[in-house]
């Protein structure tokens, strides 16, 4: 019997805009018939789940880099997951692939577009979501794109612990740069320090500028910002001549309820002759390929580790969403829906 005549999908939609933090009710959890596939399309059953900040953009009714979700739609996410029916030589049954196959069960695939992979033999699939996935391109295109570090520079990474940041400061190291990291809990700070990382700020308990002034007493080269706000203004103030800022993210505001203020200390970028550039990873799409080769090579040399917190349960997602707001997770948070 057909994998569709003896499954239901599981689903989460969009059930309402959120206002502030992202909470439960803004999900609706439904159970569908698995989809049918077409002519050249394969069935991919869902294995994990990846949980994003973005998705907090897309949940809101707000013109973005991505279009926004309506109510009822299916919760965009990427995942990795098994095909399990194909009627396309090139997807066969019982490989793994990466793609947006949204918060559901089963998804329909024709393979195409930069968004899409198949996982190479015995590829981990927490490493696949995680530094072989969007957040390490986005790593990796933000710090060696726009950040350009030199050896020697010295790096600031905030959001160190998260899937991008820890991937970030790696990065750094690998080119030979001093790397300091901000994470919210000491025990991600000592895991970065584990990670080679010459330093890290708990930037809930230190005084962040305090511990900048020491640990980069000529500035900063590169800040890799992934929060934004207060921290981003103490950063700029002591960027070192032509320093670059790379506008990764900025976690802080993205739960805010009131107009955020700009930075304060943005004219220092004048007076540093720096640059501040924001990017968005997947405008460098057709360089993919390069970026996960040389990862895996970083990888396999022991350079580069990937670590994931994996909540188990389909049921979990929209919990875990809320948990990576609240800073939960150490690497790439993901849920494993095998349950
Ligand atoms: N430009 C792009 O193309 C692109 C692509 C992907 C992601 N991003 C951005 O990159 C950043 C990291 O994303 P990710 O997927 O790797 O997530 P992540 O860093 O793995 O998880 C988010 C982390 O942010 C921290 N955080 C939460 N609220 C915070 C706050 N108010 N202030 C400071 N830190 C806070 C938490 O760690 P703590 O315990 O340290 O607080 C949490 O673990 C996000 O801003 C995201 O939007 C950008």
């Amino acid at each position: 019997m057909s994998e569709s005549a003896t499954q239901v999908n599981r689903q989460f939609l969009l059930a309402g805009r959120p206002h502030g933090m992202v909470k439960e009710t803004d999900f609706e959890y439904r159970e569908v018939p698995v989809p049918e596939i077409g002519p050249g399309e394969a069935l991919v059953k869902a294995r994990f789940i990846s949980l994003d900040p973005s998705m907090r953009g897309q949940m809101e009714n707000r013109a973005d880099y991505t279009a926004p979700l309506q109510i009822g739609d299916v919760m965009r996410a990427r995942g990795v997951g098994e095909i399990v029916a194909s009627n396309n030589s090139e997807l066969p049954v019982g490989a793994l692939a990466w793609g947006i196959f949204g918060m559901q069960d089963y998804a329909v695939t024709n393979g195409r577009g930069p968004q899409f992979r198949l996982l190479a033999e015995g590829e981990d699939p927490v490493l696949t979501l995680g530094v072989l996935g969007n957040t390490g391109l986005t790593a990796y295109f933000g710090l060696l794109a726009i950040g350009q570090p030199k050896a020697g520079d010295v790096v600031v990474v905030s959001g160190a612990a998260g899937a991008t940041g820890s991937v970030a400061g790696q990065i750094a190291k690998i080119k030979d740069c001093t790397v300091f990291g901000m994470a919210g809990t000491d025990e991600k700070c000592a895991w970065l320090k584990t990670l080679g990382f010459d330093g890290a700020i708990n930037y809930r308990t230190q005084d962040v500028a305090a511990e900048l002034d020491r640990l980069c007493p000529k500035g900063i080269d590169v800040y890799f910002d992934n929060v934004g706000g207060e921290i981003l203004d103490i950063c700029l103030a002591r960027i070192a001549t032509n320093a670059r800022v790379v506008l990764c993210g900025g976690i802080s505001r993205y739960n805010a309820t009131e107009p955020v203020p700009g930075p304060k200390n943005y004219f220092n970028l004048v007076f540093r002759r720096a640059r501040m550039e924001g990017f968005i990873q997947s405008d460098f799409a057709d360089r993919y390929d390069e970026a996960i080769a040389e990862m895996r090579r970083w990888v396999d040399a022991g350079l580069l580790q990937g670590k994931a917190t994996v909540i188990e349960g389909f049921r979990q997602l929209p919990e875990a969403l809320i948990q990576l707001f609240e800073g939960k997770n150490t690497g790439k948070m993901m849920v494993k829906t095998d349950d």
